[in-house]
Order: structure tokens, then sequence, then C-alpha cells
């Protein structure tokens, strides 16, 4: 444990805040290094002569900026300094690092087709008219082509239940302004997208993580949750689940879509990787339409670059969610817009998708063989794998390890329980075993960690990590 005492006698206002403040001092100066482990509650509360509430209210502060992670049972500890880093946002790492960090869909195929789009649109003659403020949501030819895309994942829904918006992060970010006041519980699976919850803790949302197994959220624990509190609403990755990967079956769906609609909690499913398995179960959506937001995107499946994603849900919701988009962006870019449904109206869109599925596929294949993973832990179209870390790893340290050894991967995507591993970036075929190797290059410290396993079955133990 680091022995940390912050200078606060100097600084003003309520003291967790001095507190907070100077911990971010700290970090930034470089006096306190990412993965510190930071005194505990009573401990500070000791030599600062203040109560352990303050300084639990102080660590919650920090840990709202970003600034640290909060393990339970295990204590806190420092994130990053780095502008990025704070507030948990990925950093892209240097090209000099085998990146490992986010999931991209790889290049060029869309490369081509995004190219023919843009000359076609170029010589469109209404391309004026798409430079203006346009409808919020979308003209009706984009929010119909979102219908379109969305019934790929075995949606029907109308274009006025469509809203074309900057992306999935956009689509998070509108709901949670819809439909959560600060304070609100919000319920999440247990490890989750984590950029998430730095959205939930901006928007001064109360996340509650809840327990899953290899196949993703468990029911009755959603359940529970429904009947011991009030959550507002209920955040899932049903389909390629980020980050372990698991796909919840249809009778999953099905209680968790029965129980929303019993205990009024508002499912936001997030489908973003739902077009990536050539088969998945129906979309959470199809069993509580009324109680869910589907949102998906063409970051994983097109391109991240175009910023375009779709949300839908019934027209009252559609309608309800209009505001926080024109407060946010007053509308998606229109050109972009526009583009993305030129691909989908001519079937590019399809066909840059079915390359990568096939890449993909490959990719996946190539870890199985070197990180030596079982088969039930592979999903054929996901664009990462979960790699489950053995006690004592814990995230920082993976990732500063897996740093060391030239591979960047993302420390708010690495926790207690293990590490997600996209495939990588590069062209169709490029992907070379030895390039990408995280397992190799990301080994324990022998001296340190000798007898420890890399890895364990992920079947072996529920996760709950948030
Ligand atoms: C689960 C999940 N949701 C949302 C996003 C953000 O997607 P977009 O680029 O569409 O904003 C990501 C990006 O990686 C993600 O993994």
């Amino acid at each position: 444990m680091t022995s940390w005492t912050p200078t606060i006698a100097t600084r003003r206002g309520p003291r967790y805040r001095a507190i907070a403040d100077a911990l971010a001092d700290d970090i930034r100066g470089g006096r306190l290094r990412e993965g510190a482990r930071l005194p505990t509650h009573r401990d500070l509360a000791g030599v600062l002569r203040l109560t352990v509430g303050t300084i639990s209210r102080a660590y919650a502060e920090a840990q709202r900026r970003g600034l640290i992670s909060g393990e339970v049972g295990r204590g806190s500890f420092v994130r990053s300094g780095r502008p990025g880093g704070a507030f948990g946002l990925p950093e892209l790492p240097p090209p000099s690092l085998i990146d490992l960090s986010l999931n991209f869909p790889m290049s060029e195929t869309e490369d081509r087709a995004v190219a023919r789009g843009l000359v076609a649109l170029a010589k469109r003659r209404d391309l004026g008219r798409l430079l203006e403020y346009l409808a919020h949501g979308g003209t009706p030819r984009q929010r119909a082509a979102g219908a379109a895309w969305v019934s790929r994942a075995g949606l029907r829904v109308g274009p006025d239940q469509v809203i074309v918006c900057c992306g999935a992060q956009h689509a998070l970010t509108m709901a949670l302004m819809t439909l959560a006041a600060p304070g609100d519980v919000v319920l999440t699976e247990g490890l989750t997208y984590p950029v998430f919850k730095t959205l939930a803790a901006l928007l001064h949302l109360k996340i509650q993580g809840l327990p899953i197994d290899a196949d993703g959220l468990r029911p009755e624990a959603f359940e529970a949750a429904c009947r011991a509190g009030t959550p507002r609403l209920l955040y899932c990755i049903p389909t390629l689940h980020n980050p372990t990967g698991s796909i919840l079956s249809e009778a999953r769906r099905r209680r968790i879509a029965a129980i929303a609609q019993a205990h009024n909690v508002m499912i936001l499913e997030d489908d973003i990787y739902g077009l990536l398995p050539d088969e998945r179960p129906p979309a959470l959506a199809r069993f509580a339409p009324d109680h869910t937001i589907y949102i998906t995107s063409l970051s994983k499946t097109l391109s991240p670059g175009l910023r375009i994603g779709f949300v839908a849900a019934s027209p009252t919701l559609a309608e309800r969610m209009l505001p926080a988009l024109g407060a946010t962006t007053w509308m998606a870019p229109p050109l972009m817009a526009e583009l993305a449904t030129m691909l989908i109206e001519e079937g590019a869109a399809d066909a840059v998708l079915k390359r990568k599925r096939r890449e993909t596929e490959a990719r996946q294949a190539m870890a199985e063989r070197i990180l030596r993973l079982p088969k039930s832990a592979l999903h054929p179209g996901a664009y990462h794998v979960w790699l489950p870390l053995a006690e004592p790893w814990r995230g920082e340290d993976f990732a500063a390890a897996a740093r060391r050894r030239g591979v960047a991967v993302n420390p708010g995507e690495v926790s207690r329980g293990g590490a997600r591993l996209p495939g990588g970036r590069g062209q169709p075929g490029s992907a070379r075993e030895g390039a990408v190797d995280p397992a190799r290059h990301a080994r324990p410290d022998r001296d340190r960690l000798a007898g420890h396993r890399l890895t364990a079955p992920l079947r072996e133990r529920a996760l709950h990590q948030v």
C-alpha cells in the first residue's frame, strides 16, 4: 500500500473535494503512480483527523472523476493521470505498440465502399440540402434505412420508431438523459463496457453491477435487484457481450424481458455487436417492445469514423428522446447519415459486414490456437476474446505487464476477472500469429507471480465486478 497523505490544509471548500483535488494534483505531478494502492478509508481518516464517511465521499468523488478504481475487498487504486485516462476513456496507443486496446473492425473492405459512396454523394443534386439544419432524428429516408438495418437483427420497426444519431455512445447518452435523473440506480452486467460507467458517473447515476456467468446476465439476479430496490433501468449487452463475449440465450432474454415488464424497469439494449454472429437469438426488444430502447451503430459493422448509430423504440419513447438529441448535437451529421443510408440501401454495408465476419472467424481461430482457450470461451463473430486472469493478477498490473512487452491492452477492459483482447486492427488477412500473441507477451512476472496460472476456465465461477 502507498503511504499517501494529501495536502489539504490550504485548499478551500468541502474536505472531501479537497482530498479528491489533491489526489488529482498528485497523480498529475507524478507523486502517485498508476496502479498505486491508496490508504484505506480508516487509515486516511486517522491521519487527516476526519471521519471515515468524509474519506469514503472523497474516494467516491475521485472514482466519479475516473482517477481511481475501487475493487470490493481489495481497496482503491490509482487509475491514470493522462488526460484520456482520467474519466476512464481509452487512449490510442503509440504506433510502436501492438494495438489490442480497442475493438476495431478490420479496415480496407469499407474504404472502397465509402469512396464509391462519397463520389455518388458529391454528384447528388440535393447536396446543398444536406448542408443545412435538418430534422433532429434524421430525414424520413435516413430513418427508413435505419429501420432496414435494425431489421437485420430481426427487429421489425417503422421509420417513426428510429432515430439516427452519432453512434452507440451518443445513443446511450440520449437514453440516460431521457430516462434517468441524478442519483438514480442503473443496473448493469457485473462486467460491462467501461465507457458506459464513465457516462453514468458524469450524469451522477449510481451503477449496480449484477452477477453474470459464462452465459451472460443471470435473470434471477435482475429480479432480486428489482425486488430489493427501485432501479431506473437495466443496461445490457446481450449479444457478444463486452468484455466477456457471451451471448444471452433466448430463454434468458424472455425471462429478463418479462421481469422488466413486471417491475416496470426500462432496458437499454446495446446491440452494437449484434450483427457479427451469423446466427443469434432475437433482440430483447422483441420480447419487451415497450420497455426496451434498442441501440445499434455502424461502428463495428462498417466504420467507427462515420459516427452513425440508430436507436429503435416505441414511437412515444423515440419522440421523448428527441430533445436529448437536439440538445447534444442538434442532429447526426446529415452528410454522414446520407452516406450510411446509401451504403445500406445499395447493399454495400451488407457486403462489408460479410467480409468482416469471415475475417473475424479467421482471427478467432488464431486466438484459439495461441491462447489455448476452451471452445466455450470463443465466439465466432466476436472481435475479442475474454482471457480470464487468475489471482493475484489485477487489471492494472496486467495492462502494465503487457505494455512492457509491447502490447497495448485497454486497462479499462481489464479487471480482476480477466482481460478483453480484441483481434487487432489491420486489413483482412494481415493478422500474424507471431504479432498477435498477448499470452506470450503478457506472461506474469515469474519471480513475483510464480505458481499462478494466467488463465482459468470462465465457467468455473460467476463474475461480479462493478
Ligand atoms: C458495448 C459498446 N457500446 C457502445 C460502444 C460505442 O460505440 P460507437 O462507436 O457506436 O459510439 C462500444 C465501442 O466499443 C461498445 O463496445
